[in-house]
Parts: C-alpha cells; structure tokens; sequence
C-alpha cells in the first residue's frame, strides 16, 4: 500500500466560495501562486457556476488568467453545467469537476435539480469535458449527513458514486458537507462505495464542523484511500449548507500524516505562508 498520500488543495475554491466580504482578484491569484510552490499536484482555484448563487466565484476566469502556471500542476475548476463547461474550457482549467448529491434536499438547494436530473445534466458535461481533452472529476455531497435530509444511507452514496463513474470521471471526491461525520459512520459509507470503485480512484473531502476530519481521514486510510482534499488555513465553508465549517485545515493534514508515517511531498514552510494569506483574506489575521 502506497506510502504516498496526495492533498488535493481545494482552499481557492471550497475556501473562499463561502467568504462574504469581497475579496480582491489579486489576492486571490496571490494564494494560488504562493500555494504553486508547495509542491500540490491539483490546486483547485475557479468554480464556473452562477453568479447570482456564488458572487465570490464570479471572477475564476480572471484568476486562471491571472495565476502564474506551473506546467506540472492542474489547476481544477468546478462545472455544475455545460454553461459552465464552456467558461472553464475558455479560461483554460487543466481538469473539471461535476458535483452530485448523496442526498435529495443538498442537491436541490445547492445546483437546483434532484439527483436523478442533475445525473442527467452531467453526461454531456462529461462528454464534452472529455473530448476537449479534460478530465474530469466528480464529487458527491453529503456522504453521512444533509442538512436537510439527515443521516443518508451508505446505499445512496453507492449509487451516485457509481453514476458518476460509469460517466467517466477519474476519481471521486466524497464530501462529508457539513464535516458532522463520525467515523464509525465513514467507514460504513467507505464500506458500500469501495463495492463500486476502487480506493485508488477515491478522495475524501471532509469538512471539520465536529473537528472529526483528521480522525475521519484516519479512517479512510485504513481503507486504503490516499487522496484527501483540503484547504490551507481551514478555509470555507458551502453557502448551501447551513453550519458547514470549513474545510480540514491542509496543514493540519499534512501533520497527522506524516504522523502515521506517509509522505505528501509538501513544504510546510509554504504551507504555513499560505494558511496565514488564507486567514488574513478571511479577516482573522
Ligand atoms: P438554475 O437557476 O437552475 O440555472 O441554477 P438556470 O440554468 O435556470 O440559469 C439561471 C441563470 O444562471 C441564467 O442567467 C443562466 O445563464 C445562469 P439569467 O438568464 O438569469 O441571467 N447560469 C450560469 N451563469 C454562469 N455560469 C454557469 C451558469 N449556469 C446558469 N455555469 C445552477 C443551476 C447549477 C447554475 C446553480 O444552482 C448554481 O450555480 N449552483 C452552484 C452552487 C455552488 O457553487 N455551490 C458550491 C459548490 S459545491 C460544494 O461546495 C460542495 C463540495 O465542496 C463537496 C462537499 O463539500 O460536499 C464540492
Ligand atoms: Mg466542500
């Protein structure tokens, strides 16, 4: 088993969508290049979906203009629509993301649809994604618990998470939203999805709401997972689920692993630059 761990950098995207106080392009271009060199292989940094639902994301194609590339990083953007597929591919995104619910209350407030539509709407994304020469990720929201349905049923995670591997993403990032999750509840969900996809192509996105992500990724490594999104500084947040902290602090990942002995060929001392410019954008620095 890979001793390697990956920590996908999501903190441009999961972290600032939720901030409310308006914050600079150039600020933001400065995070990504500043996280550029900390050694990440995926850094997703744009969110291509409605204004009027995300104002702070409104200017991801400014920052894929923006950023200083490094070539061997990817830099992802979020595609909820073809709409959407069409910006990110215009503003150069390296890869896409798709992102579903396990959970028909999340899926309706967060992209409008039910699961069974929003499935629908991803094929073409997918098909499109893929003939542009993209690949393309998918996410699946609410993985233990909604905050409008409750606990969810490991079976539904199953379900979306086989939809979304039968479209062709590469791997899929499971997201514990609102970061309520407890472990013994992550592993009964890993339990029914590693039924469908291997846990090489499986990421856990825990957010820290009940400051259980670093156990809950503890969890996931015992079952064989070695991605796990994180944000520099314990950024974000979804403005569609109400209570969701943010995301488990990259650092802090970063520690804990090493702990247990993996590798994440990360610089700490980038990582912590980084995690105070998060925390000064957020306004507690
Ligand atoms: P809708 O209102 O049903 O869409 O929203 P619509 O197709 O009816 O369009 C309405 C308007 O939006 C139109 O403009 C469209 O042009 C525009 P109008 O005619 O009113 O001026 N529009 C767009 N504009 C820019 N880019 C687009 C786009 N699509 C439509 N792509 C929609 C449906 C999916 C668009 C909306 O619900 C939406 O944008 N939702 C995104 C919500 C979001 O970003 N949530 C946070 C990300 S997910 C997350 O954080 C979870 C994750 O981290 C994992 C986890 O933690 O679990 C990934
Ligand atoms: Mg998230």
């Amino acid at each position: 088993m890979s001793q390697y761990v990956e920590i996908f950098e999501v903190g441009p995207r999961d972290g600032l969508q939720n901030e409310k106080r308006e914050i600079p392009t150039a600020d933001k271009i400065a995070l990504v290049d500043c996280l550029s060199g900390a050694g990440f292989k995926r850094i997703e940094c744009a969110s291509f979906v409605s204004p009027k639902w995300v104002p702070q994301m409104a200017d991801s194609a400014e920052v894929l203009a923006g950023i200083t590339r490094a070539t061997d990083i990817s830099y992802a953007a979020l595609t909820p629509n073809m709409k959407g597929l069409e910006n990110a591919i215009a503003a150069k995104a390296d890869e896409v993301a798709i992102f579903g619910s396990a959970s028909e209350g999340f899926s309706k407030a967060n992209i409008n649809a039910s699961i069974a539509e929003s499935l629908e709407r991803f094929k073409p994304v997918t098909e499109a994604a893929k003939a542009a020469g993209l690949p393309v990720r998918g996410y699946v929201s609410c993985v233990v618990e909604c905050p409008y349905d409750g606990a969810i049923d490991p079976a539904s995670v199953a379900r979306v998470v086989a939809a979304l591997r039968d479209m062709g993403c590469y791997e899929v990032s499971l997201g514990d939203t609102i970061g309520r999750g407890k472990p013994e509840a992550i592993a009964a969900m890993l339990a029914a999805v590693l039924q469908e996809l291997p846990a090489t192509q499986l990421a856990g996105h825990f957010h820290d709401t009940g400051g259980q992500a670093l156990a809950n990724i503890e969890v996931a490594l015992e079952k064989g997972l070695r991605v796990f999104d994180a944000a520099v500084g314990g950024l974000g947040g979804c403005p569609y689920a109400p209570g969701a902290a943010g995301n488990v602090a990259t650092e802090a990942v970063h520690d804990r692993v090493l702990a247990l002995g993996y590798e994440t060929g990360l610089d700490r001392t980038i990582l912590m630059q980084a995690a105070a410019m998060a925390r000064a954008m957020r306004g507690d620095a």
